[in-house]
């Protein structure tokens, strides 16, 4: 009889290099695999267990919803999406959302948005420009737009993308003009390697964007939903962009995404121009609209900027004891550090000493807990973080 991992070599396709590892119970930051063995998890399944596993919460309206009806389409309207996109407005660019089921699905739909508004204005205004090292996902227009080149090179091209170093207001400069219709842009790389932009690049952007009549369309699948202390990234610049894209955080781990555009941008797609089935549905919004609830309460984004700065604060210290801590950076519960040694080994040592974290580019190790991450936890992962960097 073959294990469970034998059985998902030969059924499950593969495009995840998966730990032999599987969960089955879950409470607040820490997760029990099959064995029995306890982890703290440091990954919250890349950034989505924003509320961590077991909330109260979640499991009651979870369970309400199960009695009610779960999904209509949206060929009616929707009580839940409607009050989701509501809020969205409310705590963003008071425009208007469409909702889908993942990042990068809310990313085609931006694209599309964006070079269907640049049409309208001239035939030629379909430039988008992008950053060297961003992330933007795996469909065929999301993955046009991420500026990674290993992830791109055995598929077409759409031709209209082009991409310039990530916060070198220079080359944004040279390449911004009036055939760009849009401008893309993580306020954090997440997945480039937690870059932050830096504020006068973030103001480039509007102000270029603004000159040449683009729109600014800030990612915030990683960003957004209170991960770095606010409840979208952008909320610590001073400007505003047109168009937000988010997904990951917002149902814990029930798959939505969406796009909000700025009332100037709200009217472009039109019936026929962009559809989702699933998109928004009554069961998903049900959650999203307590997720927003918790998480954009001003106490709770406090208190994941207080736990942020401890825990960088606490990481930082470790590189007095161990010099191949080169830098730890990000904000409030998203962090990198940059090791000079093998980001990859590392993860592997705290897998074993039960902590679950993430390695970027085998140079950088991605902190992204769930956001009700204890200040107990966050000690516990600095004292395996030495066991672990005792040992190398
Ligand atoms: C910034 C950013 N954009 C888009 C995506 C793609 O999201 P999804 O995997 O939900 O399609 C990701 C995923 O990691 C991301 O980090």
């Amino acid at each position: 009889m073959m294990n469970f991992v034998e059985k998902s070599s030969r059924y499950v396709m593969r495009t995840y290099a998966r730990q032999p590892i599987t969960f089955v119970k879950g409470r607040e930051c820490t997760l029990t695999d099959s064995t029995g063995k306890q982890y703290l998890d440091l990954l919250s399944g890349i950034a989505v267990n924003v509320l961590g596993y077991g909330h109260p919460k979640l499991a009651s309206v979870c369970r309400k919803m199960a009695k009610s009806v779960w999904h209509t389409s949206n060929l009616f309207e929707i009580e839940g999406q409607i009050a989701l996109a509501e809020k969205i407005a409310k705590n963003t660019l008071d425009g208007k959302t469409f909702f889908c089921n993942s990042g990068a699905e809310a990313n085609e739909a931006a694209l599309k948005l964006a070079v269907k508004r640049g049409k309208t204005i001239a035939p030629e205004k379909d430039e988008v420009i992008s950053m060297i090292n961003s992330f933007h996902g795996r469909t065929l227009g999301a993955l046009n737009l991420t500026g990674q080149e290993k992830y791109r090179k055995d598929f077409p091209s759409l031709g209209n993308i082009r991409y310039v170093p990530f916060n070198d207001i220079k080359a944004l400069e040279a390449a911004v003009n009036s055939r760009t219709a849009a401008v893309f842009l993580e306020v954090i790389q997440g997945e480039g390697g937690i870059n932050p932009v830096t504020a006068d690049y973030y103001s480039a952007v509007r102000a270029l964007t603004k000159k040449h009549n683009a729109l600014m369309i800030i990612d915030e699948v990683q960003t957004g939903v209170g991960r770095t202390g606010t409840m979208f990234g952008y909320q610590h610049q001073s400007e505003m962009p047109d168009v937000i894209t988010a997904a990951k955080g917002l149902a814990n781990g029930i798959p939505i995404g969406f796009m909000h555009a700025a009332p100037h941008a709200a009217d472009v797609l039109t019936p026929g121009t962009h559809a989702s089935t699933f998109g928004g549905n009554p069961f998903v919004t049900a959650v999203a609209n307590t997720v927003f609830d918790i998480v954009s309460d001003k106490a709770f984004l406090k208190s994941v900027q207080d736990k942020g700065a401890l825990f960088a604060k606490e990481l930082s210290a470790l590189s007095s004891s161990f010099s191949f801590i080169k830098e730890v950076r990000g904000r409030g519960l998203m962090i990198g550090v940059e090791l000079s040694v093998s980001a990859d080994n590392v993860k592997t040592k705290c897998l074993e000493q039960g902590l679950i974290v993430n390695s970027i580019h085998d140079s950088v190790i991605r902190l992204i807990p769930p956001l009700i991450i204890s200040e107990r936890d966050i000690e516990r992962a600095i004292s395996i973080f030495k066991t672990v960097f005792r040992s190398l």
